[in-house]
């Protein structure tokens, strides 16, 4: 088991992604934390888990909110120990709208996406520090590293600040022994709060630009984030992983 023992913490894990890398930590032999603020669906993944023989809890988390991090990261500590791993997964689309400068957009993008990293990583920090380390995968994309039609600029923004963000504090973490790197999906299942990247017309046109062919499965990143949260990644830190089917290669 390649995360034996471990205890992790997992934003927007009710749903895609976050879903995916909470089932395959647990098959892995990690305690993991189910965070999210839908809680009817984060309660069905974390008793979809048991069901196979895992261990996990549900905890009610908006990123937004620094109070509900620090109770989500001492609910943790207090039930398991200690946090040895966190995943900054929760996200919201930048395509819910047509308006691409809509400004309220542009704040709920800052809000989830870059905030809510922030807010994470600082109290996991905390938590990591002084206990012998840790590792922290941020979710990034594609759209943190290149600009794309019909996508607001401020998902790109985010991303972007959510890449040198992870590059910043593993620099300045690398010597408590905290791990820090970056996932950077590519065209995958849409988000719940898609808009057009979950047209069929949109979609087709990208993948044009996918080497391989074809969109990306939630598993498919949640292996990239399991191998980076493990201890095989162990000299790895400030690194972008690309899961995207070669987009970014061209
Ligand atoms: N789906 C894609 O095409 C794609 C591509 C690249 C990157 N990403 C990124 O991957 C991550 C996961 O996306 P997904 O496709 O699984 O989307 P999803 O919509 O299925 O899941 C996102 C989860 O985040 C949760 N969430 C949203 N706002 C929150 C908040 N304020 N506090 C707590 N939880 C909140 C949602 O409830 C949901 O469970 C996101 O960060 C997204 O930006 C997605």
């Amino acid at each position: 088991m390649r995360l034996k023992d471990k205890t992790a913490l997992i934003s927007g894990a009710a749903s895609g992604m976050g879903a995916a890398t909470a089932r395959l930590f647990a098959r892995e032999g990690a305690k993991v934390a189910v965070a999210d603020m839908l809680e009817a669906e984060g309660r069905a993944v974390v008793a979809e888990i048991e069901k196979a023989g895992g261990v996990a809890r549900f905890l009610r988390l908006d990123v937004t909110e620094e109070p509900q991090w620090e109770a989500a990261v001492a609910e943790v500590t207090g039930a398991w120990g200690r946090l040895d791993i966190l995943v900054n997964n929760a996200g919201i689309s930048g395509s819910a709208t047509n308006d691409l400068y809509d400004t309220g957009l542009w704040d709920r993008l800052m809000a989830v996406n870059g905030r809510g990293v922030f807010l994470g990583t600082k109290h996991a920090v905390a938590a990591m520090r002084g206990k012998g380390g840790g590792a922290i995968v941020n979710f990034s994309s594609i759209s943190g590293v290149v600009g794309q039609e019909r996508i607001h600029c401020g998902y790109n923004a985010s991303k972007a600040a959510v890449r040198l963000l992870t590059k910043s504090v593993a620099t300045q973490e690398g010597p408590a022994g905290i791990r820090v790197n970056s996932v950077h999906p590519g065209l995958m299942p849409p988000m719940r709060t898609s808009g057009a990247t979950a047209d069929p017309v949109f979609r087709a046109k990208m993948l044009g630009h996918v080497p391989l062919g074809r969109s990306g499965e939630v598993d498919e990143v949640a292996n990239a984030v399991l191998f980076l949260a493990s201890d095989e990644a162990s000299y790895i830190t400030g690194a972008e992983l690309h899961v995207d089917g070669g987009y970014l290669a061209c």
